[in-house]
This record gives C-alpha cells, structure tokens and sequence, in this order.
C-alpha cells in the first residue's frame, strides 16, 4: 500500500508532516531521526498499548545516535513510560507523574517526546510536551481510530479535572503524526465504530461522498480491506487539517467540527461520560439534523439519509439516551459555544453543507425546536 502523506500548515507557526499507511516503522525512524536529530527521546503511552506495542514502538526506534547522546542515555537511546490507560486518568496527577520522571532522568529542553496511543496518550503526551521545560517538541503516534480521524490533528491537547472534560490545556502543534493503519487490528468493534461515527460527522459537514466509502468498510475487519480504510482515514484528516489550519483557536470555521455536539456534549456528561464519546456525538447529530430539519433548512431526504448511515453503526433514535429534554437543555449550557447563557448549534444545510449565516457558523435555536427535535426522533 502506497503511504499517503499530507503536509497540515499551521498559522502562525511551523507545519507538520501527516502519514498515513500500513507499516510505517521505516518512516517513523526517517521521522524522529529528521526531528529528533541529537535530541533525548521519550516514548508515552498507556499501559494497554505498552502491553501490545510497546516493544515493536522501542524496537522501530533503535536509532542510531550520535556517541555523546547515546552516552548520556547508557547506551539506550530511547525510554519508554506508561500510565494507566482510561479517562479517569487523564488528570493532573498523570502529568505530574510524568514530569517528575522527565525531571528525574534529567531530561533538557532537548527532548523529543514521541506520543503512543490513542486520543487519551495524545492529549496527555502533548500537555506534557507542552509544558516541560515550558515546551518541547512532540510526535503523535495515533493508535486508534479516533485519534487517526479526529484528535491528533489540530493541536489540541489537554487533561480533564473535576470540572469538566479538557478543561486545562493548550494549542501545541506536533513535529509530524504518523498513522499506522496495522494497530487498527487489534481494535475491538466497538471502538471503531467509535472513531468511525467522528470520521462521519465530519462528512457529513464538508464531504458527502467519503459517506460510501464508511459504507463499504467491515466493521469486523476492517484491515479486510486497508485501501478503504485508510481513504477513510486521509479524507477525514484532509477535511480536519483544512479546517484547523486556517483557524487554529477555534474562533469560527473549526466550529463546523462541533456538529452534534452540543447535544452530544450534554448527553455524555449526563452520562457521568460512561457514553462513549463517538457515540454521543452519533446521537447528537440524530437530534441536530432533525433541528435542522425543524428549522426547514434541511431537507427531510437528507435527513432520513443521515438516520441510515448512523442505523449502519447502531445509532438508531429507539436507543437515544432517556433523558428528559429539559435535562438535555440545561446541560447544553456548558456546551463552549454558548454565548450570553445562550448554546449554539451548527446546522446543516444538506449533507456536506454547514449553514453558515452572517460570517457565523453555529446559531442559537429556540429552546421549543430543540424540545420538538429530542421529542419526534423518539417517536
Ligand atoms: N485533542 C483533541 O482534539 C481531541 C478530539 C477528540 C477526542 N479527544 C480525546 O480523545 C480521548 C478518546 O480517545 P480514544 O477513543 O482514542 O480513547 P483512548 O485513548 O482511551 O483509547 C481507548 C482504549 O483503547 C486502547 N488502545 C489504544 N490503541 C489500541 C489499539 N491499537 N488496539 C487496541 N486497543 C488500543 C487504549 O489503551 C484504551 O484503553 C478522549 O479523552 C477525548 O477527550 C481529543
């Protein structure tokens, strides 16, 4: 298979190099050997992934390195640590815990961390590289689907608190990401279907036709067919790179990432974040195209389009979280695009097509057409 590369610009600042194939140990020494040059590697990552890839990751990266590094280093070039994998540690006490180490083994401001893992190591990995030594540089290694899709571009990283999901982060681009479709193989169902339902919303916003190509993919196996995946794949990073590029802050156009979520935000946290976040995000589009819908934007064709795409992944409206929608509402007002008290959706116009209205790219809508919305889709 042939590696399909995408160079993301960053406004502002330097870009960064996206890979994406099946194999890429050779270009993921070629990588960390251009940006690591002389530099002290670290590998982070969670112990899940330790278990499956650590070894293959440390073995790619046996790098030869110039005679002053590898002394300083014992003769190991590259050091490998790993927390506990899962949300609940996604904190504080995980990025102390992997400062300290860093500061331990007396690493400089010459590291080069490199991120193993999926959107919970990328997140935490980059806070790190993001803070020590008030920032070093960093690769992002995505190992799940959602991290390939969704969250190792854009820069985002961050942990959560007691407050809230990401509430303490930073915008801290990487050196290069490197996605490597083989670690997809050992993805349970679920959690493709979980990446997947990202790579959908963001066709449904900006490309309509990448919809057949989700269509074609086992679901089971999905390495049955890589050429598929991996087109999968480069358009949602293509469409997400684009985006990102030309509004790094979020303070307009990467607001059309947000479709479904700020239904799909209220549903999770009302959760208790037990809802997988992919599938929230499925169910609050059900509920945003139907607004959409409501409002006589979208058309009720595209609508029932929308419905059986997310019927394929099992996001079906006889399934939608039994919350009531007062519940949803006042739990819409956390969403980060309410503005003045007031949430703001981004609405479709067709699939493929963002509303955009006065420069703006999410709305406020009437607390009845979204009550209306949650009730019909039950129905
Ligand atoms: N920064 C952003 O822009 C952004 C965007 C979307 C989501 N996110 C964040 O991403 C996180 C969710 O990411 P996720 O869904 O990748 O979850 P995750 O990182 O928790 O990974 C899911 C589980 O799969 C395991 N795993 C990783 N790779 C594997 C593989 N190849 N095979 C088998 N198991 C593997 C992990 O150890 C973990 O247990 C959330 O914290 C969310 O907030 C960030």
């Amino acid at each position: 298979m042939q590696t399909k590369t995408i160079e993301a610009s960053v406004e502002g600042g330097k870009g960064y190099s996206v890979s994406i194939g099946l194999g890429l140990e050779k270009e993921l020494q070629e990588i960390v050997s251009r940006e690591g040059g002389e530099n002290r590697i670290v590998v982070i990552t969670d112990k899940r992934v330790e278990k499956f890839f650590g070894a293959q990751i440390l073995s790619a990266l046996e790098i030869p390195l110039p005679a002053p590094h590898a002394r300083q280093a014992g003769g190991k070039p590259v050091e490998l640590y790993s927390f506990s994998e899962g949300e609940r540690n996604k904190n504080q006490k995980t990025v102390t815990a992997l400062q300290h180490e860093l500061l331990n083994g007396r690493y400089g401001r010459d590291t080069l961390i490199i991120a193993v893992g999926g959107g919970i190591v990328g997140d935490v990995g980059g806070f790190v590289a993001a803070t020590y030594m008030r920032g070093v540089p960093y690769i992002n290694v995505p190992t799940t689907l959602l991290a390939m899709v969704d969250s190792s571009i854009g820069g985002k990283v961050g942990i959560d608190t007691k407050y809230g999901k990401n509430t303490i982060g930073s915008f801290w681009q990487p050196r290069a990401v490197i996605m490597d479709i083989q670690y997809l193989a050992k993805m349970p169902r679920e959690q493709i279907i979980n990446g997947l339902l990202e790579a959908v919303k963001t066709f449904m916003t900006s490309d309509r036709e990448a919809l057949s190509l989700v269509e074609k993919l086992n679901l089971d196996e999905p390495l049955e067919n890589p050429e598929v995946l991996q087109e999968i794949i480069f358009r949602s990073v293509n469409i997400k790179v684009g985006v990102t590029s030309r509004d790094v802050r979020e303070g307009g156009e990467r607001m059309v990432l947000n479709f479904g979520h700020t239904i799909g935000h209220a549903i999770e946290l009302l959760s208790g974040y037990r809802l997988p976040h992919g599938f929230a995000v499925g169910y609050g589009i059900l509920a945003e195209a139907k607004i959409s819908e409501l409002l006589g934007i979208l058309s009720p064709a595209d609508c029932a389009e929308i419905y059986k795409h997310f019927a394929r992944l099992g996001i079906t409206p006889k399934d939608f979280p039994q919350h009531s929608p007062e519940k949803i509402l006042e739990a819409t007002l956390g969403d980060k695009k309410t503005r003045g008290g007031v949430p703001r959706y981004v609405l479709l116009e067709s699939i493929g097509k963002v509303q955009v209205k006065e420069g703006k790219f999410a709305h406020p809508v009437a607390d009845d057409v979204v009550t209306k919305a949650l009730q019909d889709l039950r129905q």
